[in-house]
């Protein structure tokens, strides 16, 4: 959520902003601005809008600097418009801050700077922040120390840079519960809110702590603790190169992430199937495995798509492994005073790592003394830090703001830790070489349904003008009936409700006519014939059914208006494969409307405020 970047070196810095700017694109896009230092002065362009916008401003001009700012932003306090859109100054415009955070206790300073005769052009939190480091720099004429005078003073969350007229052969960076990586090369250093915007120069990096400072000038850092104290930084090798940040060929960087699934599946499962022994291993658990044997419960908590994991979790490991599972929005799960026991474990699932909401339930959790795991994609992120062990799902960067890829990478994930959880306990080894065989063959029957797509365009298109949807499911594909929902309303507009399938008749039939659409996941299983009188229900209303089958499937042909067919596999491993028609539908939808499907309005990929 807002993305910034800092650049100190050699380069022209605006084209290096303005490169990292896109890279950071998908953290929000209402407005892009940045700050440069040309021949001593302050120099700031800003725009609504996209950063393609800001671009645009700048190309008439020739700027020689080698050092700047520059933020893309998504919306918190004020309408995205010019004048609200990063960086924002001091009232002398001498101080340039851009931030990815809330300053909570903005309001009350605002008062009572404005009581002390600074105004204000914005109605930012983030400028109130730049107006009070200036307050401070007004008294002690030290960059650093006004910087972290001002921090001690805001509640709330930053990650903060700061350039300075004043100062003019450094960056001052700092963070306290929104990201920053601090990318090394020769005489060079980039700061960003993530690597994505760092590995065309560096794979080097400092991943900054919380309410950690770094003053960054040409040849050299320092990081400190608010409190002046200095930290050591421990340099990070990045895994990631520029070809994953590509869209090779896609039109969008979501179809390419639905298309790379067979792969990324392959990558989570990599080293971690044992078919011999019939068992499982996530090395990233080991430090923990004898807490996993005295586990009392799982609490399992995440927000948006990977809570839909989470809910595919609670089945497979309260199926496999017989231990109760609870499964809890994280920003619920944070502010109601849970109830932990100091046998529970606690399991966080991001896809980015840096969710707040998500981070703080790891906090609340840690607090109150449970072993708290990640399942997180983001190597280094907040959250992969905040936990006391965790599992990477190897996703690779996904830059399409619907999560697909790192949704099939959770489920692999948590099926194979509950069957490592079951084998500590009941599953016998022959059950579970059974599972773990079916598991090593997802990735080519996800492939089967990828060779599908046209059929599947064909129905989105047939389908696209209608204004609502449901999807409905029983079991395991309850959480894929939710997912497909989201996935549909996010890049589409168009409103889509996710139901347990038998839950229909307790209110949402009452929605259903000839114009509702109603996408059953309908696949064999032990509630097949359920599902069935679930669909005769809608069709008795003259509802349109799409079905999501299994192959071979010659009864669901009677009910179904439309029919997608999906391989046949076990009960408890179809949510990695019904889900990928769900994401196709969504995308060939959202194109079909003319949306924006990798951007889709008010929203971000990575989700840093509350
Ligand atoms: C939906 C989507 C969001 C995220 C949610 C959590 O497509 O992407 O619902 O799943 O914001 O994000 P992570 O997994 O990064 O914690």
């Amino acid at each position: 959520m807002c993305g910034i970047i800092g650049y100190i070196g050699n380069r022209q810095v605006s084209n290096v902003l303005i490169n990292g700017l896109k890279r950071l694109e998908y953290r929000g896009y209402d407005s892009a601005g940045l700050c440069i230092l040309e021949n001593g002065n302050l120099e700031i362009l800003k725009k609504a809008g996209k950063v393609y916008e800001l671009e645009k401003l700048i190309n008439h001009q020739q700027y020689t600097s080698t050092i700047g700012i520059a933020h893309t932003r998504w919306a918190t306090h004020g309408e995205p418009n010019d004048i609200n859109a990063h960086p924002h100054t001091d009232c002398n415009s001498k101080i340039a801050i851009v931030h990815n955070g809330i300053i909570e206790n903005y309001f009350s300073i605002k008062k009572q700077l404005q009581a002390k005769g600074f105004t204000f052009k914005s109605e930012t939190d983030t400028e109130v922040l730049a107006v009070l480091i200036g307050a401070i720099y007004e008294k002690c004429q030290n960059l650093e120390i006004a910087v972290r005078t001002a921090l001690s003073e805001v509640t709330g969350t930053f990650g903060l840079l700061v350039l300075s007229s004043y100062e003019p052969d450094k960056i001052i960076a700092a963070r306290r519960g929104s990201p920053l990586v601090l990318g090394i090369s020769k005489n060079e250093f980039i700061i960003s809110s993530d690597a994505t915007a760092i590995i065309q120069y560096t794979s080097q990096v400092v991943y900054l702590s919380d309410n950690e400072i770094a003053i960054v000038t040409n040849n050299q850092f320092t990081t400190k603790t608010m409190n002046n104290q200095e930290t050591k930084s421990i340099i990070h090798k990045l895994d990631l190169n520029l070809e994953q940040l590509e869209k090779n060929g896609f039109e969008h960087f979501m179809l390419k992430e639905i298309y790379e699934q067979p792969n990324t599946l392959n990558d989570a499962f990599r080293g971690r199937l044992l078919v011999d022994e019939g068992t499982i291993k996530l090395g990233g658990l080991r430090s923990v495995y004898d807490k996993f044997r005295n586990v009392r419960r799982l609490i399992l908590t995440a927000c948006g798509t990977s809570w839909h994991s989470a809910l595919v979790g609670e089945y497979l490991i309260e199926h496999l492994a017989q231990i109760p599972v609870e499964v809890e929005y994280a920003s619920e799960f944070r502010y109601r005073n849970p109830i932990i026991y100091p046998d529970d474990i606690v399991i966080a699932i991001s896809q980015s790592g840096e969710t707040a909401d998500t981070l703080a339930a790891v906090n609340e959790a840690k607090n109150k003394g449970a072993t708290v795991l990640g399942i997180v994609n983001v190597v280094g992120s907040s959250i992969a830090r905040a936990t006391d062990a965790g599992i990477y799902i190897h996703a690779g960067p996904e830059i399409g703001v619907a999560s697909t890829k790192a949704f099939t990478s959770q489920l692999a994930v948590l099926t194979m830790l509950a069957i490592m959880l079951g084998r500590m306990r009941n599953l016998s080894a022959i059950e579970a070489k059974k599972i773990i065989n079916e598991l090593a063959n997802i990735p080519d029957k996800l492939k089967k349904i990828l060779e599908n797509a046209e059929h599947i365009k064909a129905i989105a298109k047939k389908y696209c003008k209608s204004s609502n949807f449901l999807y409905l499911g029983r079991g395991y594909n309850f959480p894929v009936a939710l997912e497909g929902a989201l996935k549909l309303k996010e890049i589409s507009y168009i409103h889509a409700e996710g139901y347990p399938a038998a839950e229909m008749k307790h209110g949402p039939i009452a929605l259903i006519d000839e114009n509702m659409p109603v996408v059953f996941i309908a696949t064999q299983d032990e509630i097949y014939e359920k599902i069935l009188s679930n669909i005769e229900e809608v069709r008795a209303r003259k509802g349109k059914v799409i079905a999501i089958a299994t192959e071979e499937d010659e009864v669901i042909k009677n009910y179904a208006n439309e029919l997608i067919y999906i391989p046949k596999t076990l009960p408890m491993l179809t949510p990695i494969l019904a889900v990928v028609p769900l994401q196709l539908m969504a995308y060939y939808i959202s194109v079909e409307l003319g949306c924006n499907v990798d951007q889709p309005r008010n929203l971000a990929k990575s989700v840093t405020v509350e």
